[in-house]
């Protein structure tokens, strides 16, 4: 069967009866003043971390969301976007984008400022977005691209780097695991239907988002997701797996490689009132500066007792050096 039609029936199901915890993982919900989730569209959360960060959402920016579940991320992307058409939705299954439509109806009784006209769904897939070029200011996808095999996962990749306005940001959120996941396990296609086996090490999913062209990539968070335990499995050991939000930026990409933020700062401690590493950095005593990989490494290669450059953390939300 190939992977869109076993995807297609899982989700069909999934829209049809909700399957609470489906790809469910401990970040939280985002819950806002004024915001009432109807519980069968809470119920639908099939997402594996969160792609709503409201620093992202300044300045009316036009949303595509790509692979709707029950639509709760969209009602979370239209309250910081009050206005028809604002959101674009889209979802190869039917029944999921009727599902949406009704949970957003629901919606529509519990909050007073929606309008179900906020998000204009779309039916597509991945692989061929119903948008236009240079379009959208931010494009989102949640637990979804990581069903895809790697031809296929490029593929999407490169259609959200087209929709993308100039510096636009694509967010998502994908389980990512640093074993060998077994041949058998990862060729399964209804495993990796319900997001468990098509998880990547972290390095070779930023690096096929560096080679579609982003030039700047942030690692939002990091988070314990799930195990492949050889009782439940077809596994010899366990395999854990992690959740992974990353955004990446459709800035032009530097001559000397993408900049890759993963929490990593540096702080000088030194005699002087600042050090200039002469490439655009200047550390202030006792001001922890944001920085990239790249950077950090460069810091670290000058092997200077005055300088602390600190392990990523995984949780990068802003500042920086590029
Ligand atoms: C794991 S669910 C995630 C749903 C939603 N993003 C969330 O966080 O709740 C995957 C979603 O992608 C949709 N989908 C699957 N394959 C797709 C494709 N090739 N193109 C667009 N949507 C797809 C499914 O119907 C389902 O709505």
């Amino acid at each position: 069967m190939s992977y869109l039609k076993t995807t297609e029936d899982v989700y069909r199901k999934a829209a049809l009866e909700p399957e609470v915890g489906l790809c469910c993982t401990t970040t939280p919900v985002w819950q806002l003043p004024g915001l009432d989730i109807p519980p069968r569209m809470l119920e639908m959360n099939y997402g594996c971390g969160s792609t709503i960060h409201p620093r992202d959402l300044v300045n009316e920016p036009t949303v595509l969301y790509v692979g709707v579940g029950g639509g709760m991320e969209l009602l979370q992307f239209a309250y910081f976007s009050r206005r028809p058409g604002a959101i674009i939705g889209v979802d190869v299954v039917d029944e999921m984008l009727d599902a949406c439509r009704a949970n957003f109806a629901e919606a529509e009784k519990r909050n007073p400022w929606f309008r179900s006209e906020f998000v204009a769904l779309r039916k597509g897939d991945a692989l061929h977005l119903p948008v236009a070029d240079a379009s959208v200011d931010v494009a989102a996808q949640n637990c979804l691209f990581n069903i895809f095999k790697e031809r296929e996962l490029r593929r999407a990749l490169e259609e959200m780097y087209r929709v993308l306005k100039p510096h636009g940001r694509l967010v998502m959120s994908d389980p990512i695991c640093e074993q060998p996941m077994p041949d058998h396990i990862r060729a399964d296609e209804r495993l990796r239907a319900l997001c468990l086996s098509g998880a990547m090490p972290l390095r070779d999913y930023l690096a096929l988002i560096t080679d579609v062209g982003f030039g700047t990539v942030e690692v939002r968070a990091r988070r314990p997701y799930r195990v492949l335990s050889p009782n439940r499995y077809e596994v010899d050991e366990l395999i854990y797996i992690e959740s992974v939000e990353v955004a990446a930026i459709k800035d032009p990409m530097p001559a000397d490689g993408p900049c890759i933020f993963t929490g990593r700062t540096a702080i000088y401690f030194g005699d002087e009132p600042f050090f200039d590493d002469g490439k655009g950095h200047v550390l202030v005593p006792d001001q922890p500066l944001a920085v990239c990989d790249k950077t950090a490494a460069a810091l670290e290669a000058l092997g200077r007792d005055d300088i602390l450059v600190t392990p990523s953390t995984w949780f990068y939300d802003g500042g920086g050096c590029c």
